[in-house]
């Protein structure tokens, strides 16, 4: 009888069986699918197992200390942080086409992901987080080609590695739960989905420090506000994006020329087609308000209004 407690079981054993006293490495995002992945092969070879955090400098506030606290404080796992925020910096400095900048990322990504996995030695296996969604849809995607979707599923094919993917059977609500049962906390579970590129396609056009930050901060007040009104998992995603556009405003008597942030949030069952969220305008209106008063250089906010089609959920 199918149980997500045997399935543990039985996969630990099948892991176990595979590995021996060989070691796995794992690159962990934050996201559902390398979390839970990652927790299993744990839970199953422990120490064997190593977790490479790569960040980017596109992550949400907060976010890069969070799986380090879990997964190294909490799960005591081995982890390799590498903190790469100059190196996709540099290279995106001065490229504003979105699919460059998601080309430019994803690549970025594999090419750092193989250079720091071969300084680590007797890496003789690689996990990933593959779903059976990702399986069947391979090659069908639709979004793969209206956006090159990157993600660190899409890891390197040409590594000396044999791959380990156990949660290839499952889907995403079953990875959740299979999550819940392994101790993975909920703030990650039910974590909503988060672009590989990252903040990367949320300040559109050019990318600068500055732009980041605004992006970074304007999201966690958003987030917070979501949360606070005990909408979060109703809504399917939510987040901002920064324009490539300032406008007038006036702060006491002086006339301000700042950025615009939009505020994006979508009710989805799938990603593919989606609808605005009917959020509260007292809740809009305290977003509103602290974002424009807590962070700086933003005079205006505007709420996304569009569905899917004929809009994307990202604005890039
Ligand atoms: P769009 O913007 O195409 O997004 O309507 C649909 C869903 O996919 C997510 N998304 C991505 N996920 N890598 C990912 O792993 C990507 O490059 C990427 N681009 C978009 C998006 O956040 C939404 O959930």
């Amino acid at each position: 009888e199918w149980s997500m407690s045997n399935f543990v079981e039985e996969q630990t054993a099948l892991i176990r069986e595979q590995v021996g006293d060989k070691n796995v490495l794992c690159a962990l995002s934050g996201g559902v699918d390398s979390s839970v992945v990652a927790a299993l092969i744990h839970q199953a070879i422990g120490d064997q197992l190593t977790c490479m955090f790569i960040d980017h400098g596109l992550l949400r506030k907060g976010e890069a200390e969070s799986v380090m606290d879990t997964f190294a404080g909490d799960f005591n796992m081995n982890m390799v942080k590498i903190d790469a925020q100059d190196r996709f910096l540099t290279k995106l400095d001065g490229v504003s086409d979105p699919e460059e900048k998601r080309k430019i990322i994803g690549n970025e990504f594999i090419y750092l992901f193989e250079d720091e996995a071969e300084k680590l030695e007797n890496m003789d296996f690689l996990a990933q987080g593959t779903l059976y969604t990702d399986v069947i849809e391979s090659g069908t995607d639709t979004a793969q080609t209206i956006k090159s979707h990157h993600n660190v599923g899409g890891l390197p094919e040409d590594m000396n590695m044999d791959l380990i993917e156990p949660l290839n059977t499952l889907f995403k609500d079953e990875v959740r739960q299979l999550g819940t049962e392994l101790g993975v906390p909920d703030e990650i579970v039910w974590r909503q989905p988060f672009p590989g590129p990252g903040l990367g396609i949320r300040v559109l056009g050019e990318i600068t420090g500055e732009k980041l930050e605004i992006v970074r901060e304007s999201d966690a007040i958003l987030r917070e506000e979501i949360s606070n009104a005990g909408l979060d998992r109703e809504i399917w995603q939510y987040f901002t994006a920064l324009p490539d556009m300032r406008s007038v405003g006036v702060m006491g008597d002086a006339r301000t020329y700042d950025y615009t942030v939009g505020v994006r949030a979508v009710t989805s069952v799938d990603g593919m087609t989606s609808d605005w969220a009917r959020i509260p305008y007292d809740v809009l209106e305290s977003i509103s308000t602290r974002i424009v008063n807590e962070v700086q250089h933003v005079n205006r906010v505007v709420y996304d209004i569009t569905s899917k089609p004929p809009s994307t959920i990202e604005w890039e």
